[in-house]
C-alpha cells in the first residue's frame, strides 16, 4: 500500500530554511530562521501536511472509505484535509461551525469544489465535537458505513498528527539546539508538542497560542506529552500575543504583517503566522529575547485563510 506521501504529487521536502535579512527595528538585532512549510504544497500547506500524513497513512491501510473532521468556515485543516482526501482517494466530510451562509467563503467553495461534504451544524451542536456520541449521531445522519469511517478532531490534532509533527525538524536536517529559541504559533498545540518531543530535551521551544486565555493549553500540551510518557520541560508559551482573540486582529497587527512582508518577501496570515512573528518582535522589543539569539520560527502556512481579508 502506497503512503500519502507517494500519492500526492507536487509535495517539497524538504522546504527552504530561510535566513531574514532584516535592516529596521526590534527584529534586525537577532538571528531570524523561517522554516517555509507554507511552501510545501500549494493546498496541503504548512504544518497541515505534517499533522495529516499519519492520518492518511494509517486510513489508507485500514481501507476507510470516509473521513469526517471538524472547522469553520476559514478553516485551513479542512481545506488541507479536502485537498489530500481527493488526491488519496479518500471521501471527505466537513462539519462547519454555524449556520450554512447564503454564499459560501471561497475556502468552502474549494473544500466543495475537491469533493468534501459540507455539513453545517449549529454552534451549540459544534461545541460537542469531542464527543463521542455526537459522532454517532453525525455518522448516522450522514449515512456513513461506521467501519469504514474515521472522526479526526477539530485541527486534525490527534497522536498521529503528533507523530507527524515529530518529523518537522529532523526531516529539514535541523538541530533544536542550534538555536537559542524555536517558536511556533499554538492552535490546540499539537504541531508544538510534536516539535517538543522530536527534538528529544534538546533546545528551547516557545509557543505563541492565537486564542484568548491561551493559558489551558499549558496543561494540554502537557496532557498530549504525558500520554506518551513524554516529560520534556524545555517550552513556554507566551499567551498576551492574541490581539483580541482568535481571528481577531488589530490595526498594529495588519501593519506588521504589511510592513514584514515589504522587508522579507514572507506573506503571513493574520489568524497564525502573523501574530507568531509579531510576539517575537514584541518580545525582542521588551529584552525577553536579546539581541544576537538565533531565533528559528515555523512558518505553519494558512495562507489560503487571507481571503477572508477580502470579506472584512
Ligand atoms: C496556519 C496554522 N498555523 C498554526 C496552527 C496551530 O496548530 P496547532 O493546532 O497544532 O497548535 C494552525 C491550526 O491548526 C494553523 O492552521
Amino acid at each position: 500500500m502506497a503512503s500519502p506521501s507517494d500519492l500526492i504529487p507536487g509535495l517539497i521536502e524538504p522546504v527552504p530554511l530561510q535566513n531574514l535579512v532584516i535592516q529596521q527595528g526590534p527584529l534586525a538585532s537577532i538571528h531570524l530562521d523561517v522554516l517555509r512549510l507554507d511552501r510545501v504544497h500549494p493546498l496541503v500547506s504548512g504544518n497541515k501536511w505534517y499533522k495529516l500524513k499519519y492520518n492518511l497513512d494509517e486510513c489508507l491501510k485500514s481501507e476507510v472509505k470516509t473521513v469526517v473532521s471538524f472547522g469553520g468556515a476559514w478553516s485551513n485543516h479542512l481545506h488541507a484535509l479536502a485537498a489530500a482526501c481527493q488526491v488519496v482517494g479518500i471521501e471527505s466530510v466537513g462539519v462547519i461551525r454555524g449556520h450554512k451562509p447564503d454564499v459560501l467563503s471561497p475556502s468552502l467553495q474549494d473544500m466543495q469544489a475537491m469533493g468534501m461534504c459540507l455539513h453545517f451544524v449549529t454552534r451549540e451542536a459544534y461545541r460537542r465535537r469531542h464527543d463521542v456520541e455526537f459522532h454517532h449521531e453525525l455518522i448516522d445522519t450522514l449515512a456513513c458505513d461506521p467501519t469504514s469511517t474515521r472522526m479526526i478532531p477539530e485541527g486534525g490534532s490527534n497522536a498521529l498528527a503528533m507523530q507527524g509533527c515529530v518529523e518537522i525538524l529532523s526531516l529539514h536536517g535541523i538541530q533544536s539546539e542550534d538555536y537559542d529559541l524555536v517558536a511556533t504559533a499554538c492552535g490546540t498545540g499539537a504541531t508544538l508538542a510534536g516539535l517538543i518531543l522530536g527534538a528529544a530535551g534538546k533546545g528551547r521551544f516557545l509557543g505563541v497560542p492565537v486564542l484568548k486565555g491561551g493559558d489551558f493549553l499549558i496543561q494540554d500540551i502537557h496532557q498530549r506529552l504525558m500520554d506518551i510518557k513524554c516529560d520534556h520541560q524545555n517550552w513556554q508559551l507566551r499567551t498576551e500575543f492574541h490581539c483580541g482573540g482568535y481571528a481577531r486582529q488589530t490595526e498594529e497587527l495588519q501593519q506588521f504583517v504589511r510592513r514584514f512582508f515589504d522587508e522579507t518577501g514572507v506573506p503571513l496570515d493574520r489568524v497564525y503566522t502573523g501574530k507568531l512573528f509579531f510576539a517575537l518582535e514584541q518580545l525582542v522589543e521588551k529584552g525577553d529575547v536579546l539581541p544576537g539569539c538565533r531565533v528559528l520560527a515555523i512558518h505553519t502556512g494558512g495562507l489560503q485563510g487571507n481571503r477572508s481579508l477580502m470579506e472584512s
